[in-house]
């Protein structure tokens, strides 16, 4: 078994999902500190970032994770792949969220054991549901089973397995833009009214630069082992709040419509356990709300500008 050193400059770190939007954040993050980081994605990706190498593959397939992490040898993996994260209750979604979310992190789980690794860090999420009561989506279905299969390689085949429960992120670089701040924010600086429900859902959000590192300062950890570890503020603001701020910040005149979309049913109310938190990893949150949504806000910003700009010059 590979034991994890203090520091991770020189360290082989595998990031799956490191094109999106927690991954590509993570990876630069890692490479800034002197890793040696390997991003895998399911399509050719050719930008060479500084200490990034890229490999091509779908992690749904065993023989393909298999040869993957047998070449790399990571000292540390960080899976964060996955497929539709918005936790629509939509049974459409059940087969793919199984594909994606689920056997790619058992495939990883398993292909680790058979070569030994230091540390792996799974994705796991706020939408998870309390013990014993049922999940709401196909999504914190396969969350859920995560958290089994976590257990399973910890405690029986004595893998350094540690679930990172992320809470909502936010920041600049999210592409998914049907999420609730991609959404209002374009929404706001294109002079459109956001269509949302009521707004009344509490939630706890957290800025990319803490949440990167929080799961940097989980991969080196000492004792978090078959542990599940809250990264989140430990604060809820709800999703009106929010869109009020985002509103103030960007000085749109838009109006955002609430109530013109039904609430999901079984909404999870989770706030991170920050105190257990900060006492396993010394890591805590450090950007306020107001802070993160204006440095989000200039990224929207920015690029619808450079977007009319390209079109102007076209
Ligand atoms: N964002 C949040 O607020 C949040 C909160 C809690 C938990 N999480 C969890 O954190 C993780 C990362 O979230 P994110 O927001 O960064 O997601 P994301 O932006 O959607 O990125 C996930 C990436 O996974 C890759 N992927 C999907 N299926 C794959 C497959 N079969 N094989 C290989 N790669 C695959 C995709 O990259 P390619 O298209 O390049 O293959 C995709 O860009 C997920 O597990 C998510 O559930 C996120």
């Amino acid at each position: 078994m590979l034991t994890l050193s203090s520091t991770l400059a020189g360290m082989r770190i595998l990031v799956t999902g490191a094109s999106g939007f927690i991954g590509s954040h993570l990876c630069r993050s890692l490479s800034d500190t002197g890793a040696e980081v390997h991003g895998v994605s399911r399509v050719p990706r050719t930008g060479v970032e500084k200490g990034l190498r890229w490999w091509q593959g779908d992690l749904a397939d065993p023989a393909i994770v298999r040869e993957l992490i047998s070449t790399v040898k990571p000292e540390i993996i960080f899976h964060l792949a996955a497929g539709d994260t918005r936790a629509n209750r939509d049974v459409n979604l059940v087969l793919p969220i199984f594909r994606d979310n689920l056997s790619t992190a058992v495939n990883v789980l398993t292909a680790a054991t058979e070569t030994g690794c230091g540390r792996i860090v799974l994705a796991g999420s706020l939408d998870e549901p309390e013990p014993g009561a049922p999940p709401s989506s196909p999504y914190a279905a396969a969350k859920v089973a995560i958290q089994a299969y976590a257990q399973l390689f910890h405690r029986i085949f004595q893998m350094p397995v540690v679930v990172a429960r992320m809470f909502m992120a936010y920041g600049p670089g999210q592409e998914a833009v049907q999420k609730l701040i991609p959404y209002v924010t374009l929404s706001l600086l294109q002079g459109q009214g956001p269509k949302l429900s009521s707004g009344q859902r509490l939630v706890d959000w957290i800025y990319i630069d803490d949440l990167v590192e929080g799961l940097t300062a989980l991969a080196q950890a000492p004792d978090v082992e078959g542990c599940t570890v809250d990264l989140g503020s430990g604060f809820l603001v709800s999703v009106r709040a929010v869109v009020q701020e985002l509103v103030r910040l960007t000085g749109s005149t838009a109006e955002p419509v609430f109530g013109a979309i039904q609430e999901r049913p079984m909404e999870q109310l989770r706030t991170a356990k920050v105190n257990e938190t900060y006492s396993q990893t010394g890591w805590k949150v450090r950007t306020p709300l107001e802070k993160g949504l204006s440095q989000t806000i200039d990224w929207y910003r920015a690029r619808l500008t450079s977007e009319v700009s390209r079109a102007t010059s076209a």
